[in-house]
């Protein structure tokens, strides 16, 4: 393991942004988290889990330790009449291993396809797209606690999982590294096609026997249509989460505004389009020196070059405010904030 310092971390965000990390460590092994946690230098520092850092949004210099996730590996641990249970590296690319998953005809992660990333951060932020969220999918991980150096097992019910949240986006964040992730696939799939464009692209694509290669590729276009290519323009996808808002204030909403985009939502509430709020307010194309609001999609914020970071924060900021004061909704940022 090398540790290196004053080290610039513009390749490992998908926003592009230029920030430095004062120590910087890729780890690959069990035994190099207990060195760092054993080294004088790292006791007291701030420590931040990275991994693919397209979640990310670096605001300053980060005067700790990022430890780059790196473990690899995926192998089946065992299986039962209907499921495999297949466990993965945290290191591992996220689309890598739904490609895998493809080939092998292991059902469940189909419509996760293309989403950027590794695999640690997956349950993190219980990741979705399409009418599936990682939960959806989850047996169980393993995670290290970096003061004890001691490996825990954690089960769906203990990671907590919400819209877009963990147990590990919250209280426990930064203070485990989680190290591999056990999925549950079926052997024989359970197609979901019903969510936005899904079938219409199929037909496009003159799909006559559903499959899970052909959702796959499905998904991949319609996101390629939609999502900026993270090595084209920086970005980290959606920058907000779609609020969820009461019946009653949805309805007023609805009153003003009819074509408002929702879908329901549990215990009653409603779930508004992010996107279609942050249109609503002018935002859809706009663009300042390098930073700007995606032109086909108002949900990601952009870096074009050499935009800073906290350019971009402050516009999220301007964009939640237009959003509060024209429909009394408050935007919660998906990204994380560093
Ligand atoms: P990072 O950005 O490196 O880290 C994200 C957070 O997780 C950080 O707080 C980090 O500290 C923590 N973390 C990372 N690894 C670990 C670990 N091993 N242990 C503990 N904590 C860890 N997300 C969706 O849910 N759905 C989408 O459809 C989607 N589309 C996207 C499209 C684009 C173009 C982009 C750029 C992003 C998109 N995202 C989407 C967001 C992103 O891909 C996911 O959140 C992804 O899981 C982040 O993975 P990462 O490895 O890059 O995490
Ligand atoms: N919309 C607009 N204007 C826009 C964008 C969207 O009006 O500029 C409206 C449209 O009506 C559209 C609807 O919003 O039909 C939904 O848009 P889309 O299908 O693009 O999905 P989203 O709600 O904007 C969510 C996730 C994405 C995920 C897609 C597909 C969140 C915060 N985002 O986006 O996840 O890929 O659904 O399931 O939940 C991410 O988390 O980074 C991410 C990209």
């Amino acid at each position: 393991m090398i540790i290196s310092e004053n080290f610039s971390l513009k390749k490992y965000n998908t926003f592009g942004i230029e920030a430095k990390t004062k120590y910087f460590a890729e780890i690959s092994l069990l035994d190099d988290v207990r060195k760092i946690s054993a080294d004088k230098r790292f006791v007291k520092a701030e420590k931040l889990i990275l991994g693919g850092g397209s979640n990310i949004l670096f605001t300053k210099d980060f005067d700790g330790i990022v430890i780059k996730n790196n473990f690899k590996g995926i192998a089946v641990d065992f299986e039962t009449e209907n499921h495999v249970f297949v466990k993965v590296g945290a290191g591992e690319n996220w689309h890598s291993f739904v490609l895998y998953c493809i080939e092998n005809n292991y059902a469940g992660v189909e419509n996760l396809s293309l989403i950027p990333g590794n695999v640690g951060a997956s349950p993190m932020q219980n990741i979705g797209a399409y009418g599936v969220e990682v939960k959806d999918v989850f047996h169980e991980l393993e995670a290290l606690e970096i003061t004890s150096g001691l490996i825990q097992r954690f089960s769906a019910s203990e990671c907590k999982f919400g819209y877009r949240e963990s147990v590990f986006k919250n209280k426990h964040r930064n203070q485990f590294i989680i190290t591999s992730v056990t999925f549950r696939l079926n052997k024989i799939p359970k197609f979901n096609i019903s969510y936005g464009a899904i079938e219409q692209e199929l037909d496009k694509m003159g799909v006559k026997e559903l499959s899970i290669a052909a959702i796959s590729k499905a998904i991949c276009s319609i996101r390629s249509s939609k999502l900026p290519d993270p090595k084209v323009i920086g970005n980290a996808g959606s920058f907000f989460k779609n609020p969820v808002v009461s019946s009653d204030l949805y309805q007023q909403i609805k009153n003003e505004f009819p074509n408002v985009v929702a879908y329901a939502a549990e215990n009653g509430n409603m779930k508004l389009a992010a996107g279609w709020l942050i249109e609503q307010c002018g935002w859809k194309g706009y663009r300042k020196n390098d930073f700007g609001v995606h032109k086909n999609q108002a949900l990601v914020l952009v870096n074009y070059g050499s935009a800073k970071g906290n350019e971009i924060y402050n516009l999220s900021q301007e964009v939640m405010d237009s959003v509060y004061e024209k429909f009394g909704v408050v935007l919660e940022r998906e990204v994380n904030i560093v």
